[in-house]
C-alpha cells in the first residue's frame, strides 16, 4: 500500500519487460497501471504477481458493457486484489450503478472510477457518433453522472481538472495522464502539465508512463518527480 499520487503506466508488450521495470521500483513510492495491451498478453497472473509484491495496481481495462457483465467484470478485478478499476461513463447510469453495487465503497474494495470522453476524441469525432455536445460539456456531463452514481472519480486530462473542480465535491477524485515533468520529452502527448501543475490544479493521482519507464534510471526519475511535488 502506497500513499503516493504517482501511478506508473506499465505500457509494455510483455510480462518480462514489465517485471524488469517493476524490479527497479518500490511499492511504497508509486502505484502501477496495467492496461489493455499488457493485460491481454499477460493476464490476471501478472496482476496477482504485482499485488503480491505489495504494489497498488490500477486495472485500466475501461469496462463498457451491459450492467450485469460490467458488475461481474468489476468483481473479477476486485478478486485479483487490485487498488483501482475503471469503467466507461458512456455505459450509462444503470451500468455505473451496477458497478458500484458490485464494489461497495470501502470494504477493502478497489476504488471505482470512470472514463468520460477519451482525449483522443474531438468535437468532430463526437458529432460522428451522434453527440452534439462539445467535448468539454460532454466531459462535465459524464463526470456529474459518475459522481451521482456514487463512483469515486474520473480519469481526465490535466486541462479538464479546473473545469471539473468547479462543481464537483472536493472528495471526487481526478486521475490524470498527460503528465510531463519539465525535464522530460513530450513525445506524442499534446495537452500536458507538469506533475506539480496538475496537483496544484486539483488532481489527485498522476498517471506517468515514459518519463519513468523509459528513463535510464527509473528510480532517479521518480525521485525527481517526488521532489518536484515536495514528497
Ligand atoms: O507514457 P505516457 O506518460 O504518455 O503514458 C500515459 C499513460 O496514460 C498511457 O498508459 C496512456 O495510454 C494513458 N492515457 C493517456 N491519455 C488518456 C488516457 C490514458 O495518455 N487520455
Amino acid at each position: 500500500m502506497s500513499s503516493s499520487p504517482i501511478i506508473v503506466a506499465l505500457d509494455f508488450p510483455s510480462e518480462k519487460e514489465a517485471l524488469e521495470l517493476v524490479s527497479q521500483l518500490e511499492p511504497g513510492r508509486c502505484r502501477l497501471k496495467v492496461g489493455k495491451e499488457l493485460f491481454t498478453r499477460s493476464g490476471p497472473e501478472l496482476v496477482k504477481k504485482l499485488v503480491k509484491q505489495n504494489f497498488d495496481v490500477f486495472l485500466d481495462l475501461k469496462f463498457h458493457d451491459i450492467p450485469n457483465t460490467v458488475a461481474r467484470a468489476c468483481q473479477a478485478g476486485a478478486d485479483l486484489g487490485v487498488w483501482m478499476i475503471n469503467v466507461h461513463a458512456m455505459g450509462g447510469k444503470k451500468m455505473l450503478e451496477a458497478a458500484r453495487e458490485a464494489l461497495p465503497t470501502g470494504a477493502n474494495n478497489p476504488k471505482l472510477i470512470a472514463v468520460t470522453v477519451l482525449t483522443s476524441m474531438g468535437a468532430d469525432d463526437l458529432k460522428e457518433i451522434g453527440l452534439n455536445n462539445s467535448p468539454a460539456d460532454q466531459v462535465k456531463h459524464l463526470a456529474a453522472l459518475t459522481n451521482n452514481c456514487g463512483l469515486d472519480g474520473v480519469v481526465c486530462s490535466p486541462q479538464e481538472i479546473t473545469l471539473l473542480r468547479e462543481d464537483l465535491d472536493p472528495s471526487f477524485e481526478l486521475v490524470t495522464p498527460g503528465i510531463r515533468p519539465q525535464w522530460s520529452v513530450t513525445g506524442d502527448q499534446k495537452r500536458i502539465m507538469t506533475p506539480a501543475q496538475a496537483i496544484e490544479a486539483g488532481g489527485n493521482y498522476l498517471v506517468i508512463g515514459r518519463p519513468i519507464t523509459q528513463a535510464d534510471e527509473p528510480m532517479v526519475a521518480l525521485e525527481k518527480i517526488e521532489s518536484e511535488l515536495g514528497l
